[in-house]
């Protein structure tokens, strides 16, 4: 088999077959297949397409092309999350340690932030003592025991994906359904849970910013687990805004605690709620929609699912007092309020704007090697459609540094609209995509 063959084909608009996908994404982890034939490749894809038959034979060729993980030892049903991110977004922080507290097992490989939207392992170390650096075995102890792990990615995931990923960047091949669709499954399959619960983000703030879009991803990755055997079931929500109240990494903490003691914003909360549902679905312990909902909902009000977090934050070395009284997570003492010039009604929050201010303070990474800094923040007091008055406080904004302050004070003016009428209220689930 010739690479160059491929080329040919795929350039005619021809359908690659199983072979020649294994060829190709193996040729090309080992360094065989040279990146200007791979660019070549997914600029074909660009222009050419891939059936749902391709793009499922490409994410098992990535999903195979390393580690996959066991997790065989650990009794029960494993259900996975995925959100495709998004700015606020702290769902993981809520929903692993409910869920977790019906029985619902959650070993969970997380990231770090990059850009505008944060990471759910620099949200947790955030709490004092707190580690994500678990061995394998000691990770899958730790589910089988208590019902949730969280850890740093360790293993070789999908090595060709990271490899693919990086040459896509480079050559405007970033935007394809089936390359982004392969490229995210095949990492979750990799991390091998029974189920995946996927949290497909669309607006604004979103890699998918209309619906159409965030629909055919959603589409394209529960198609793929129906072609690797898994069960798969997406939702689509709104990041026209961010989620719930804080933005940053202390500060979303907090949030995500206040949620689990049954308080916390509306909109963050039913998120939580409607993906936790599902997972306890999948995983056998509720038998419906409904009663999964009314089941997690009193997990929040009896603290039960608090009593979890601080499970799971003692067993991976931090300090559970902190989880008990949020309120002792450290947050910049200088704070800067953000207010309404004229009066009306918020029209929009132009979010990835709210997260290049999160990020101007210090609570982001530019680069891989940039340091964060948990303490600095934003928590929004209106969001969209509520009514303002010249001089209310539309947001305020922790800070540690004078002039990283100012900037994200600059940036987050600059995210808020007040206009004369409300809009449309989008909801937070927009659609769902049945497995
Ligand atoms: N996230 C991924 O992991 N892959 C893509 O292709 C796009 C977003």
């Amino acid at each position: 088999m010739r690479m160059y063959d491929l080329l040919e084909k795929k350039k005619n608009g021809g359908i690659l077959t199983k072979e020649e996908i294994d060829f190709m994404i193996q040729g090309y982890t080992h360094g065989d297949i040279p990146d200007y034939q791979m660019s070549a490749m997914t600029m074909a894809i660009c222009f050419q397409g891939m059936n749902p038959q391709e793009t499922g034979d490409l994410t098992l060729a990535m999903r195979d092309s390393g580690d996959t993980l066991d997790l065989s030892g650990i009794r029960g049903i494993k259900v996975d999350k995925h959100s495709t991110g998004g700015v606020g977004d702290k769902t993981s922080l809520t929903l692993a340690p409910l869920v977790s507290s019906v029985g619902v097992k959650v070993a969970k490989m997380s990231g770090r932030g990059l850009g505008h939207t944060g990471g759910t392992i620099d949200k947790l170390e955030s709490i004092p003592g707190f580690s994500t650096e678990l061995t394998m075995d000691g990770f899958i102890r730790q589910v089988d025991t208590i019902g949730m792990a969280i850890m740093g990615q360790t293993a070789d995931l999908a090595p060709a994906d990271k490899k693919l990923y990086a040459l896509r960047d480079v050559t405007a091949t970033v935007d394809q359904m089936a390359l982004i669709a392969s490229s995210i499954m095949s990492k979750k399959l990799a991390a091998g849970a029974d189920a995946i619960v996927l949290d497909v983000k669309c607006g604004s703030g979103a890699f998918m910013k209309d619906r159409k879009g965030a629909d055919a991803l959603a589409e394209a990755m529960v198609s793929i687990g129906r072609h690797a055997g898994k069960q798969v079931w997406a939702y689509i929500t709104d990041m026209d805004q961010p989620l719930g109240n804080a933005v940053g990494n202390a500060i979303e903490v907090r949030e995500a605690i206040e949620t689990l003691k049954g308080q916390g914003p509306e909109d963050f909360r039913k998120l939580v709620l409607t993906l936790g549902s599902r997972m306890c679905i999948f995983a056998g312990v509720a038998k419906d929609f409904d009663s999964a909902y009314a089941l997690l909902s009193e997990q929040l009000h009896s603290g039960k699912a608090l009593e979890q977090m601080a499970r799971f934050v003692e067993a991976q070395g931090g300090d559970p007092s902190y989880v008990l009284d949020e309120k002792k997570l450290k947050i910049a003492a200088n704070v800067m309020p953000l207010t309404a010039k004229k009066d009306g009604v918020v029209s929009a929050i132009a979010c990835a704007e709210v997260g290049m201010a999160s990020l101007a303070l210090g609570g982001g990474r530019e680069t891989k090697a940039d340091t964060i800094d948990p303490e600095v923040g934003i928590l929004l007091h209106k969001k969209v459609g509520d009514a303002v008055r010249k001089g209310d406080v539309l947001a305020e904004i922790y800070y540690n540094d004078d002039r990283k302050g100012e900037e994200g004070l600059k940036r987050l003016e600059a995210a808020y609209r007040i206009g004369e009428a409300a809009p449309e209220k989008r909801p937070i689930i927009l659609g769902e995509v049945k497995g």
